[in-house]
């Protein structure tokens, strides 16, 4: 197409602003401008989004040349490319399009770019939210450092199953501590503003209820009413927004029926309606496309027409905007306004970053080198492994060992992992930089005890292996450390099991060593909540360490021997039995509730296991002891508009100095709508030296005590509420109550 005399005078216009000169308009006047440049093609080219040569999903069936799409500016972003050398590559590709438009580059770091940090659920364990924002902003500098502008991350989504493998990236199953890990994890990598070298756009995922699939099974279907999903499923998202979250990413789920990517009453009533979001949603990979297998779409036009109409902005890997949304425009059936008001949002990114001013303002393979081996990153690792850990029983005091102590048996198939221990989503798995358990409990004994190692058994082993070799081992021991669990490939997406058991012979392993008598720690290393009751039994100590990342073994032995004494609590109810899931402490009474275990009959129970989970949400263990005294209330009641304000005494009644993480819940007694037993409200992470005594003071406002009634009106109702302090929603130590009036 030949261009006019004006168009061309406004091209050359906005090159002189791509070249870093006067920027007086604001970043809406240059959307503005740029968009009426734009030909209806290169508006539907920014709306799409292709994957480099990695994959991260089944491929799709394109069959086109992709740097000749980008070329003619029919590409808007990038996924799965990383580097310096290759982003710029591809961006210099992107500059000789018409209008020069450069693309976004985004990847999916989840827990770490080159330093490889614990998994969020595990994170999630540290209930530190300055630890988790930190952690996500180094993942921020070296993506960032890396030609990267944006990361699939973080997962919000609410999960009461752990069968479902995509627990490992969010935050467990609490609404309230995944809205303050949400908002902790957007401002880690968002940093002080978007468009600092130093960060990144993140990504609120998955909208909406993903993590409430099916049977725990992945990409299912969800069934849920209103209510459940305002108040469980979408505060974390509504947290993310009010922080200022970048992007959003639709889901592979559907909700009542209706696929989340072509959902309105998701993305537009809700998203870009009540809560007035002005970033852009990105659909999951392949999720237009898919809404035909789902039978919601005829074709994939079909599936393009709803999908825009519902509020995806952007069409990741379907190619089902590029080779349709023109063509719907032009027949009528999509409004243009439609696609100029997804393309406008992506735009608006793009200038927020800086791109237009300078489109390699990211691409210094100088501050990438610098970045990438900052050597602070690992000790800020190291810091968040140890207090990601949970420590899940302690029998006489086993642990932390003493110094002196001789000879010490290592075995298990996870001993000497390190793959295994960074866990899925790495963008470059580098296991020259992971310090596995065997390493992290040498260097810290150095030559002062025997080690002998036995690996005892595969993980998925079928076979005995060395059972007697492990035995033999422990025999010798004054002490025995097993680490087993699950291999990296076993939690994630796609990865759901109907079993959580410990995988292969593992069980065997660990209860023929235990026959010996000696004492055995294990250490658990997973993605999820697992089930392991013979070691709940039978170890001496048992310390959850999920998948640390490069700094497991170091963080291990520090926890281990003392060092660094254990604060983490479960993120997770963990189950007793798969036949419990799906599992929360958040439950109801029911209306026959079981008050004594000895009388079931006719009661809200199972013939053949207790309720309870095995290990509860907020549980977890220190080498010291904490005391809960004197509670008091500044009043017995309040109005809708007052306060109440309450302190306690916390006391370190042990030799140990440690951190307790002290947890606020709510029950609201009688409610027009049936009210959880109880509710997480708040909790601080206090630290004590041995004898030490702080107070600790909190604040009960009407905020605390809303919840959505029949109407969906956030409200709070008068009445009598229970409140509960304590160490793990199961182990309360201070309750009161008092009357909204
Ligand atoms: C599918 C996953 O569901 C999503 O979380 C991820 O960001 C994309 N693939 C891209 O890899």
């Amino acid at each position: 197409m030949l261009l006019s005399k004006t168009r061309l005078l406004l091209i050359a216009m906005l090159c002189v602003s791509i070249n870093g000169f006067a920027q007086k308009k604001t970043i809406n006047q240059r959307v503005d401008s740029l968009l009426r440049l734009m030909t209806l093609e290169e508006k539907v080219g920014q709306l799409n989004q292709y994957s480099g040569r990695e994959v991260t999903g089944p491929v799709t069936d394109k069959k086109t040349n992709q740097l000749n799409d980008i070329k003619s500016g029919m590409v808007g972003s990038m996924l799965n490319v990383k580097g310096v050398k290759n982003t710029s590559e591809i961006q210099a590709v992107a500059l000789q399009s018409r209008l020069k438009i450069p693309l976004l580059f985004s990847l999916d770091v989840i827990h770490g770019y080159k330093t490889v940090f614990p998994i969020p659920l595990a994170e999630a364990a540290s209930w530190d939210l300055d630890a988790i924002r930190q952690s996500a902003h180094i993942a921020a500098e070296e993506t960032a450092a890396s030609g990267v502008h944006w990361t699939f991350a973080p997962m919000v989504d609410v999960a009461h199953d752990p069968r479902w493998g995509r627990v490992m990236e969010g935050a467990g199953e609490d609404t309230y501590l995944g809205s303050q890990i949400a908002k902790a994890r957007v401002l880690g990598f968002q940093g002080e503003k978007l468009g600092g070298l130093d960060a990144v756009m993140a990504c609120a995922k998955h909208f909406a209820a993903y993590g409430a699939v099916t049977a725990g099974r992945d990409y299912n279907f969800v069934e849920m009413s209103d209510h459940q999903l305002w108040e469980q499923y979408l505060p974390p998202f509504k947290a993310a927004v009010d922080v200022g979250v970048a992007t959003f990413m639709n889901s592979f789920n559907t909700l009542n029926g209706i696929p989340a990517t072509g959902n309105s009453y998701l993305q537009r009533d809700i998203l870009k309606g009540k809560w007035a979001y002005q970033g852009f949603v990105v659909s999951d990979w392949g999720s237009i496309g898919e809404m035909v297998d789902w039978g919601y779409a005829t074709n994939k036009a079909d599936a393009a027409l709803k999908a825009i109409k519902a509020g995806s902005d952007m069409d990741m890997e379907s190619n089902a905007y590029r080779y349709n949304l023109g063509i719907l425009v032009k027949s009528g059936q999509v409004d243009v306004k439609l696609i100029d008001d997804a393309v406008r949002r992506i735009l608006y990114k793009k200038f927020e970053l800086g791109l237009f001013d300078d489109p390699y303002r990211f691409s210094n393979e100088a501050r990438e080198q610098k970045v990438l081996n900052d050597p602070s990153h690992k000790l800020i690792a190291r810091d968040v492994s140890q207090k990601s850990i949970v420590l899940l029983k302690n029998q006489n005091n086993v642990l932390p060992l003493s110094n002196s102590i001789k000879n010490i048996a290592l075995i298990g198939p996870l001993m000497k992992a390190k793959r295994d221990l960074e866990g899925s989503w790495i963008p470059q798995s580098d296991t020259t930089q992971v310090t596995n358990l065997y390493d992290g409990i040498r260097n810290k004994v150095g030559s002062s005890a025997n080690i002998t190692y036995v690996k005892g058994t595969e993980i998925h082993g079928k076979e005995q292996d060395d059972f007697a070799g492990a035995v033999a081992a422990a025999q010798k021991a004054d002490v025995v450390v097993m680490a087993l669990g699950e291999d990296w490939d076993m939690s994630g997406e796609s990865k759901s099991r109907t079993d959580i058991n410990l995988p292969g012979r593992q069980k065997e392993l660990f209860k023929a060593v235990s026959a010996t008598g000696k004492p055995v720690i294990v250490v658990l290393m997973a993605g999820r909540p697992m089930i392991f009751d013979e070691i709940s039994d039978k170890a001496q100590s048992i310390v959850y360490a999920w998948w640390l990342g490069a700094e497991a073994g170091n963080a291990i032995a520090n926890v281990l021997y003392g060092d660094y004494n254990p604060s983490g609590k479960l993120p997770m109810s963990f189950p007793r039995s798969v036949g419990q899931i799906p599992l929360t402490y958040a439950g109801y009474s029911t209306g026959r509730p079981v008050k004594k275990l000895s009388d079931i009959k006719y009661k809200s129970a199972y013939i053949d296991m207790v309720n309870t989970p095995r290990y509860a949400f907020g549980y977890g263990l220190s080498y010291t002891t904490f005391t809960y005294t004197d509670m008091k209330l500044s009043s017995a009641s309040m109005s809708k508009s007052q306060k109440i304000n309450g302190c306690f005494t916390l006391t370190n009644t042990g030799k140990y100095a440690g951190e307790e993480v002290v947890q606020l819940y709510i029950q609201d007694m009688v409610a027009s709508v049936v009210r959880p037993l109880k509710e997480l409200k708040d909790f601080q992470k206090v630290s004590l030296k041995p004898g030490e005594s702080k107070t600790v003071r909190f604040v009960i406002d009407n905020e605390k005590l809303s919840f959505y009634n029949n109407d969906l009106q956030w409200v709070a109702e008068p009445g009598k509420f229970r409140l509960m302090i304590g160490s793990a929603s199961d182990d309360i130590r201070l309750q009161d109550s008092f009357d909204l009036k």
